[in-house]
């Protein structure tokens, strides 16, 4: 059977998964009785997603307004930004069991539900804030972290007087420092692009020999957290949250701890390249290694999440409706990738 969706009012106290301390935050969402199974709206027009280096001055002056806005929306409402970054939270740190089996926690890491549920998370997230600054075109930036032209935290987030800043990340690794995907320590910019672009070939193409290697392991109702990541989720997914979280901080907060991810805006823009590699990797690569790209089980189609819309109102939605981003109405700028022949 597949996973169903969390019972909002059941939600519970959420630990660190990083000490296994219960944390002393509540990040439960309102609850509403009433949840609305979720229809793709018709596409009148594409969004498309800017690589986040490459953005115009009015693009980020834009994004910065809302995120504002968002920020300062009434702490009850699920669309305010603190509530937005409590989904994660919710959805990771135990706050939810799986409904119909005890205590069992629903976790969407390490399992083939990751790519869907964060798809989904940022879809909500992207209309909220098109609609809280009036434009329904408004697209996220992705993190182009894939590229050399993009190895560093984008400019836009380190100015301390916008609304994209968060003073907790590693003070290290603020630009120019260079991303380290591979998480090797070395500071030689030259040595750890090219492992970066390494790292890249390696969970896009070769590592990959089964969809579920590439998507993650089956979790389904019953199972217990956490089966297996994929190869993208494991590797430069995972190390860019932990490149970025500030070691100051008790547990390496904001980006470095699945509970406290989402307060950082910088979250929303790693995920859309991580979504960005879900769909290259359907669409764009080339398929000799694996067949089949299509994983038919109907327990991974047919699982579901709940996420308030830009509306405020509670949708139910299923990974079936996820698989094609321009069905869901929003595509990426296109950028050359210089991984693709990277062979090690
Ligand atoms: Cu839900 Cu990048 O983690």
């Amino acid at each position: 059977e597949p996973i169903k969706p969390p019972e909002l009012d059941k939600c519970g106290t959420a630990t660190n998964l990083n000490t296994n301390e219960k944390l002393d935050i509540n990040c439960c969402p309102p609850v509403t009785p009433k949840i609305i199974d979720y229809k793709l709206p018709p596409v009148r027009f594409i969004r498309t997603r800017p690589s986040a280096h490459r953005v115009t001055p009015e693009y980020i002056f834009k994004y910065n307004m809302a995120i504002d806005r968002m920020k300062r929306l009434p702490a009850t409402d699920p669309r305010n930004f603190m509530q937005q970054a409590n989904i994660h939270c919710a959805y990771c740190n135990g706050a939810y069991d799986q409904p119909g089996q005890g205590t069992l926690d629903l976790q969407i890491h390490n399992c083939w539900l990751f790519f869907p549920f964060h798809r989904w998370y940022l879809y909500f997230y992207e209309r909220i804030l098109g609609k809280l600054i009036g434009d329904p075109t408004f697209s996220l930036p992705f993190w182009n972290w894939d590229n050399p032209k993009g190895m560093t935290i984008p400019p836009m987030f380190v100015d301390p007087k916008s609304a994209l800043y968060d003073e907790k990340r590693n003070q290290e690794n603020l630009p120019p420092a260079v991303i380290d995907l591979g998480l090797t320590g070395s500071k030689d910019p030259l040595q750890v692009v090219s492992n970066n672009l390494t790292v890249m070939y390696s969970e896009m193409i070769r590592g990959n020999q089964t969809a579920e290697d590439f998507m993650g392991s089956p979790y389904r109702e019953g199972t217990s957290p956490n089966p297996g990541p994929g190869a993208s989720e494991r590797g430069s997914h995972t190390s860019v949250h932990a490149w970025v979280g500030d070691p100051r901080q008790p547990s390496g907060e904001d980006l470095g701890n699945f509970y406290s991810a989402g307060r950082d805006p910088l979250f929303y823009c790693h995920h859309a390249n991580v979504d960005r590699m879900w769909t290259l990797w359907q669409y764009f690569l080339p398929s000799n290694k694996v067949p089949d790209k299509k994983i038919t089980d109907p327990d991974f189609l047919n699982a579901s999440f709940v996420f308030y819309d830009e509306n405020a109102q509670l949708v139910r939605v299923s990974v079936r409706d996820s698989l094609d981003n321009l069905r869901m109405g929003y595509d990426f700028e296109r950028i050359d990738l210089p991984w693709l022949d990277y062979r090690p």
